[in-house]
């Protein structure tokens, strides 16, 4: 919430190869610059050791993890392995690891749940389809989502975000108007404190969907968003220091 730092963090998606590396510690210089606002990246898995070896204070996440911690899982990573390789957090339940793979919101919650006992933080993306919203279903859908999804035991809140993205806003230049992601985040607010009574109610909610340096500063002003989760604009040092700069308070011209 309002005394918590904002949290900004890039989702670099199935982008980025060693050449992306630069832009790694481009943004790692960005951050140290403006230390009143949390700055991660969360890269292909490729590229975690790397990342983290470059950068010396942002924090550097996977995308996805397995639920379980080894074994006769082909081209899977669990928790375990990406603390090893030097994450500090996992995204997960994103709309395209949901829709692409088929993933349920019991598997996400395992995934969560595997990942903090890891160590690691967590962001639990939830989000409704453009149709949901349509139909007047959105906060019914997110908070479903959300009750179904949410890590559950001991220690499970602490390093625990949530992202708010609308598949709809992801990837296409459209983003709900204010009210709109502040009605949202305010039911996700009520739900988290439901699920976790008053420990709810430091859990940062990140927004996400079509973020920009030129409409961050508008996004993050709203009540009850705690940083943004960021996909496109995060690919280059130069369009996510925009946004880590609206984070920061600074102006963006
Ligand atoms: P864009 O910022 O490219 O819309 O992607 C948002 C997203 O999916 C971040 O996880």
């Amino acid at each position: 919430m309002s005394q918590q730092r904002p949290y900004v963090v890039g989702n670099w998606k199935m982008h980025g190869t060693r050449a992306m590396l630069a832009e790694a510690r481009a943004i790692d210089r960005a951050g140290q610059r403006h230390p009143k606002v949390e700055v991660a990246i969360a890269p292909p898995f490729t590229l975690i050791h790397a990342a983290r070896k470059e950068a010396e204070q942002i924090g550097i996440g996977a995308q996805d993890c397995h639920p379980v911690d080894g074994g006769a899982h082909t081209g899977d990573i669990s928790a375990a392995m990406l603390a090893d390789a030097g994450a500090s957090f996992v995204i997960v339940g994103h709309s395209e690891r949901r829709s692409n793979h088929g993933e349920s919101n019991e598997l996400v919650r395992a995934k969560a749940e595997s990942a903090r006992k890891a160590g690691l933080g967590v962001i639990l993306c939830v989000g409704e389809s453009e149709a949901e919203r349509d139909a007047g279903r959105a906060e019914e859908v997110v908070c479903g989502q959300l009750e179904a999804s949410a890590p559950q035991g001991a220690g499970m809140v602490e390093k625990l975000s949530v992202a708010y993205e609308p598949v709809w806003a992801i990837g296409t230049g459209r983003v709900p108007s204010n009210a709109d992601i502040e009605a949202m985040h305010r039911a996700i607010r009520a739900r988290l404190q439901a699920i976790y009574g008053a420990e709810g109610d430091d859990i940062r909610i990140l927004y996400g969907g079509s973020v920009k340096a030129e409409n961050a500063a508008d996004i993050l002003g709203v009540p009850e968003v705690g940083g943004a989760l960021v996909g496109g604009a995060s690919l280059t040092a130069e369009s996510f220091y925009g946004i880590i700069r609206a984070a920061s308070g600074e102006n963006v011209d």
